[in-house]
């Protein structure tokens, strides 16, 4: 960082300083990667302003001494309801990207959720955490890759499977387009990372040799894979269109641990999950990559929480940014929270430390706001508490 790129903070505190660190740090077309969402953009805005539009109602002269955030998701005790949630490619955002986050998760105890599309492999995030990660699964055409990966991922101590259901077509995220990252143009994508990862001063993963660790997660799949490019068009070709609830079914009898469907906004989608056994869902958009023009995950959670009544836990992610966000998110009925961008963010900027002190400071929020709300309990955070 040279003078002139000074921050305007010698600590950063929120997630939008660690996003202004990562831009510094990353070249321009990883940090627009991790940044965009799909086509003009407008759920992705919506996904934080509608988070910002909820007012919270003060209640002073409680006894707030004994604030507890603690709680369990999925049966795993966290020590606040947060996730983080899965990012394909996240290891080239710092070396062995992806350890750094499982291993300042679990020092903050929340779980950390592994993409399919992770450069580190299952078994390496295993074992650098204490606390086994969540593994995430996008449906891929080669069924028997995805038992493979399933057998795997069990080996490795993993016993929650995150399943995406959003990705039918991956969305067109037109910042990629410009800067030559999109699906459709996928060699000139791979072909810039490749050379970017040759830089000596370059803080991506560069793995033994000089080859990259590329996609840990599919490495028996892509044992032939010699770069990039060839990863792409291996990823490009296995996302599957044709994929339907009766996939969802197989999928429920193959995988025997606890099953999270992420990327439901439909009351109906969410209750068909619960019908196939879902253990939980995650109310989302993908982080506004997908559908644009959907509605920001915060605006349909009450909606779908009032329709499973219970049933089962409801995570949502999209536009979490700090813990006043979390605590409006468990209001309107969510159980937890996941966040996507802003953990990138720190890892990208700070590595390891800096995830932890983002996390951390996040819980601080949460007991606060909580505080100022009057209640000591997440049970008692309730619709009463909004401005309606
Ligand atoms: C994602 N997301 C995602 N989801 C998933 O199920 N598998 C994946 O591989 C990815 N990859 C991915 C890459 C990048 C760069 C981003 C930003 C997001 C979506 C992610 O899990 C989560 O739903 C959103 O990021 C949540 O929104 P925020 O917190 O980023 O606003």
């Amino acid at each position: 960082m040279n003078l002139f790129m000074k921050p305007l903070f010698s600590e950063p505190a929120t997630a939008s300083d660690y996003r202004y660190l990562a831009k510094q740090k990353l070249p321009r077309f990883l940090f627009d990667y991790i940044d965009g969402g799909a086509n003009a953009e407008l759920t992705l805005e919506r996904n934080c302003s509608d988070f910002n539009s909820l007012q919270l109602r003060q209640k002073v002269m409680r006894d707030v001494s004994h604030v507890d955030v603690a709680t369990t998701l999925l049966g795993h005790d966290c020590a606040l309801p947060l996730a983080l949630a899965p990012v394909g490619m996240s290891g080239m955002m710092r070396q062995r990207g992806e350890v750094q986050a499982a291993k300042a998760a679990s020092q903050v105890g929340v779980p950390f959720t592994l993409s399919t599309m992770g450069v580190c492999p299952v078994e390496e995030v295993n074992q650098a955490a204490s606390r086994p990660c969540w593994f995430q699964l996008y449906m891929l055409k080669d069924r028997d890759a995805v038992l493979s990966i399933l057998s795997r991922v069990k080996k490795a101590g993993c016993d929650t499977l995150v399943f995406t259901v959003d990705l039918a077509m991956p969305g067109l995220r037109h910042r990629d387009t410009r800067n030559s990252l999109s699906s459709t143009t996928a060699r000139g994508k791979m072909s810039r990372a490749w050379q970017i990862a040759q830089r000596p001063s370059w803080v991506m993963d560069v793995g033994v040799k000089g080859k990259p660790h590329i996609l840990g997660n599919l490495s028996e799949i892509l044992q032939n894979t010699s770069d990039f490019s060839d990863y792409a068009k291996f990823a490009a070709a296995q996302f599957d269109p044709s994929v339907t609830w009766d996939d969802l079914v197989w999928l429920r009898q193959q995988w025997s641990g606890k099953l999270i469907i992420k990327g439901v906004l439909d009351i109906d989608d969410a209750k068909r999950s619960v019908d196939i056994g879902a253990d939980a869902i995650v109310v989302s958009n993908h982080g506004a990559r997908q559908l644009d023009s959907a509605p920001s995950s915060i605006s349909v959670l009450p909606s779908i929480a009032k329709a499973i009544n219970g049933d089962v836990e409801i995570l949502m992610d999209g536009g979490v940014r700090n813990g006043v966000d979390l605590v409006k998110a468990l209001i309107l009925g969510a159980n937890g929270a996941m966040i996507g961008r802003p953990w990138i963010w720190a890892v990208a900027a700070k590595g390891e430390q800096g995830l932890v002190d983002y996390l951390s400071l996040f819980k601080q929020e949460v007991q606060y706001t909580m505080a100022l709300l009057g209640v000591n309990q997440l049970a008692e955070l309730s619709p009463d508490l909004l401005y309606q």
